[in-house]
C-alpha cells in the first residue's frame, strides 16, 4: 500500500523515531556542524566568505553559458538604448549563483543594488515604501520572491508593469487609493521554487534565467578559482576530488574546499592532495557521489522503512527530522538528478541504484519496477522520472 501524506498514522509513527543519522553517538552539536558542512544554505560566518568568493563580472561567472550569454545580451542591449534592463527572475536550488547573479545585473549596469526578500515583505505598504524610494535605473533584488504575501504581489505586478502603485490611505468607505509614480526600474527575482509563484507574476518578467547545476569540470574550475583567492595550494587531483563529490553546487564546492585545507593544515602538509581531499571529505561524511547524511537519510528511509515507496514527501520529511521545504528543495533536486529518486505521481520511489548505493539488494518487485512498467513505452532510464517535475506528493 502506498504511503500517502495523509496516512496520519504513518507520519506519526516518523516523528516518534526520527532519523538520528547513520551515526546516533555524534553529539548534537557534532551533528549540526556536519549538517552546516552539507548543507545547500549558507549562514552567519559563511555570508562574509561567500562575499568574497563571488565572481563580480559575467565574465567571471563560471559555467552556465547559456544563461550568461542570455543574460549579457539583455543587459547589453539595455546599456546601448540607455534603458532599464527587463524585469528578470532567477530560478533553481540554493548555491547555484542566483544572488551573485543578482549582484552581477547590478554591477554591470553601473546601478545601486536595492536588497530585500519575500518573507520581510510582510504588508503591501512594505513594498510601496521600498518602491517609493527607489531612483530611475535601481536594479531592486527581491531573494525568495515565492514567499511575498499575496497583496504585496499585486502591488508588484502593477509596478513592474506600469511603473505605478495605488497607495490606499484610510479605511472603509472613506479610503482613497492615491496613484504614485515609480521610476523604471529593474527586478530581479530569486526563487528556488518557480513552480510557487502565480502565474500573472511570472508573466511579468521579461527574461527568466533556470540555474542548472554545474558539472565536476566546472566546480573544478570553481574550487581553483577560489583556492587562489583563499591562498590554498592544491596539487594532482585535488581540485577534482573535491569537485566530483560537491553536488553540483558552487556553495557547496566552496565549503568543502575549506574544510579539506582545515584538514590539510592539521593533519598534513597545507597541500590540498586528492589523497588529503579523500580523506578528509570521507572523514566530514559527504561520499563519493557528494550524498550527505541527508540524502542518505532520505534514501535509507525510503528504501528501508518505505520499501522503495512511494511515499509522500511530507511522510519522508517527517521521517528524516526535517522541514517538508528542506527535503524537497535541497536533497530531492540533487538526488532526482542522481537518479535514484523518482516523484512519480503517487509519491516518492527509489530507483534500482538507489538500493545499490546504500548496499542493498534490488527488491524483485519495487514501486519502481511497477511504475516503469506501467508507463506509457514501457521501461525508461532512471532520468525520464526526472521529467516528472510537477508536486506529485499528495
Ligand atoms: N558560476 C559561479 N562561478 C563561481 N562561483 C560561483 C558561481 N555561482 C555561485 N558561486 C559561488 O557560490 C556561492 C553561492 O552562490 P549564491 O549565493 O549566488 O547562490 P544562490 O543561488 O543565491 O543561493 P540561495 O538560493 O541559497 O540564495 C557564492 O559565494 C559564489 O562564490
Ligand atoms: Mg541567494
Amino acid at each position: 500500500m502506498p504511503h500517502s501524506d495523509d496516512d496520519l498514522d504513518t507520519a506519526a509513527d516518523g516523528a516518534s523515531t526520527a532519523y538520528a543519522g547513520p551515526d546516533a553517538r555524534l553529539s548534537a552539536a557534532e551533528d549540526a556542524h556536519l549538517r552546516t558542512l552539507t548543507a545547500a544554505e549558507a549562514e552567519g560566518d559563511e555570508r562574509a566568505v561567500e562575499a568574497a568568493l563571488r565572481p563580480r563580472t559575467l565574465d567571471e561567472v563560471v559555467g552556465q553559458v547559456r544563461v550568461r550569454e542570455q543574460l549579457g545580451l539583455v543587459l547589453e542591449a539595455a546599456r546601448r538604448r540607455g534603458r532599464a534592463p527587463d524585469h528578470v527572475l532567477l530560478s533553481g536550488p540554493p548555491g547555484l549563483g542566483k544572488t551573485t547573479l543578482a549582484m552581477i545585473i547590478a554591477a554591470e549596469m553601473g546601478s545601486p543594488l536595492r536588497l530585500t526578500s519575500g518573507p520581510a515583505i510582510t504588508h503591501a505598504g512594505d513594498l510601496a515604501a521600498i518602491l517609493s524610494g527607489m531612483v530611475e535605473g535601481d536594479v531592486l533584488f527581491v531573494d525568495e520572491i515565492h514567499r511575498m504575501s499575496r497583496p504585496a504581489e499585486e502591488m508588484l505586478y502593477l509596478a513592474m508593469e506600469d511603473f505605478r502603485v495605488d497607495v490606499v490611505i484610510g479605511k472603509g468607505p472613506g479610503a482613497t487609493a492615491i496613484p504614485l509614480e515609480i521610476p523604471p526600474f529593474t527586478l530581479v527575482g530569486a526563487t528556488t521554487r518557480a513552480g510557487l509563484l502565480p502565474g500573472p507574476l511570472r508573466d511579468r518578467f521579461g527574461f527568466t534565467a533556470h540555474l542548472e547545476f554545474y558539472e565536476p569540470d566546472e566546480l573544478e574550475l570553481i574550487v581553483r578559482r577560489s583556492a587562489d583567492l583563499l591562498g590554498v595550494e592544491l596539487a594532482g587531483g585535488g581540485a577534482a576530488e573535491i569537485a566530483s563529490r560537491s553536488r553540483g553546487t558552487p556553495r557547496i564546492a566552496n565549503r568543502l574546499l575549506r574544510r579539506v585545507r582545515d584538514y590539510a593544515q592539521v593533519r598534513a602538509d597545507g597541500v590540498v592532495t586528492q589523497p588529503v581531499a579523500r580523506t578528509a571529505l570521507d572523514l566530514y561524511e559527504v561520499d563519493s557521489s557528494g550524498l550527505d547524511r541527508l540524502d542518505r537519510a532520505v534514501l535509507d528511509v525510503l528504501c528501508r522503512r518505505f520499501g522503495g515507496g512511494p511515499v509522500g514527501v511530507s511522510t519522508l520529511a517527517v521521517a528524516v527530522g526535517e522541514e517538508r521545504e528542506t527535503v524537497e528543495e535541497v536533497a530531492e533536486p540533487f538526488l532526482v538528478r542522481s537518479g535514484l529518486l523518482a516523484r512519480t505521481p503517487r509519491g516518492r520511489v527509489a530507483t534500482p541504484a538507489a538500493w545499490e548505493h546504500l548496499g542493498l539488494p534490488v527488491p524483485a518487485a519495487s514501486a519502481w519496477g511497477a511504475w516503469v512498467g506501467g508507463q506509457p513505452g514501457g521501461a525508461g532510464e532512471p532520468g525520464d522520472a526526472a521529467l516528472f517535475d510537477d508536486d506529485p506528493s499528495t
